[in-house]
């Protein structure tokens, strides 16, 4: 299949990458900096901010392969702080990598799709996206915004026989929590004490982690399946059982546990 992926220099856009070549897919990924490059893997240099440049690749594609089968919208990251405290930049740059780069790359794959009457959107939501994380919040702000907007569209192309399928990865050990942007000024740490040990907690679970090939992996399940359900949740057990408190307690309940959590009282 011929598959496009963004963000492919590292954590689980270069696991899957790395897996789906060997599989004997055809796999496109993007990068924005200089990686020693997987053999197979054609790359294409661009930014998920950049609409067009999405679109002109996303063609690029298409002329030289005839049609695309899947796209597994990756490229993401996360900024940590109190919501007080972001910038207005930085919460641009949240919603814009994580939702508008999703939005780009589905503008650009679905005429294709849609002509084609096939295909296949994988979208990275997060845990985040279905709980607001504390000092994680515009992270799960544009995560709720991936949930939302892929419900939608998932509707929307069924006709058109195209799948849409959400991601919610829990803690995995990848270059994600490093690249975290953290707001890190004196006045931040000094109005929200508390936040220096949620953010260490956060850091701490993602290092320790699941290994993002176990994600890798199930994107590759999904590619093969004929009829994928709309989501999975691709986590530890506890982290799948804090899923299902959140759906199933009171909003009170669920927040004191979140809360106890990450030592927030
Ligand atoms: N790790 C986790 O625990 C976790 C949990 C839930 C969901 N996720 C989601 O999984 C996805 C992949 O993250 P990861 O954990 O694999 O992190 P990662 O190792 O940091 O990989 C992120 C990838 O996205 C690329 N990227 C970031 N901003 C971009 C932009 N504006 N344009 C193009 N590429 C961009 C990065 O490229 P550069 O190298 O150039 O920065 C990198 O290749 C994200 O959507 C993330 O939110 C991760």
């Amino acid at each position: 299949m011929i598959v496009f992926i963004t963000g492919i220099s590292s954590g689980f856009g270069l696991e899957t990458a790395k897996l789906l070549s060997l599989e004997g897919h055809t796999v496109y990924g993007t990068v924005r900096r200089e990686v020693d490059p997987l053999p197979q893997v054609r790359y294409l240099q661009l930014d998920v901010l950049d609409g067009e440049a999405v679109k002109n690749a996303v063609d690029e594609i298409v002329e030289k392969e005839g049609h695309i089968d899947v796209l597994v919208n990756n490229a993401g990251m996360g900024i940590g702080g109190p919501l007080e405290f972001a910038t207005e930049d930085e919460i641009r740059l949240q919603m814009g990598t994580n939702f508008m780069g999703l939005v780009h790359c589905v503008d650009a794959v679905l005429p294709h799709m849609r002509k084609q009457g096939s295909g296949k959107i994988i979208a990275l939501s997060s845990i985040g996206g279905l709980m607001g994380l504390p000092f994680q919040g515009f992270y799960s702000a544009s995560k709720f915004a991936i949930e939302g907007y892929c419900e939608a569209l998932s509707l929307e192309v069924k006709q058109q026989r195209v799948k849409v399928v959400v991601l919610r990865p829990g803690d995995f050990s990848t270059g994600f929590t490093g690249s975290r942007k953290k707001v890190a000024n004196e006045a931040a740490l000094q109005a929200y004490p508390i936040y220096k040990t949620a953010i260490e907690k956060v850091e701490h679970d993602e290092n320790g982690g699941l290994k993002p090939i176990v994600l890798a992996k199930k994107i590759s399940k999904i590619i093969q399946m004929k009829h994928p359900r709309n989501g999975y949740v691709v986590a530890s057990f506890e982290q799948k059982l804090s899923v299902l408190l959140k759906r199933i307690l009171p909003a009170k309940w669920f927040a004191r546990i979140l809360g106890s959590y990450y030592k927030l009282s």
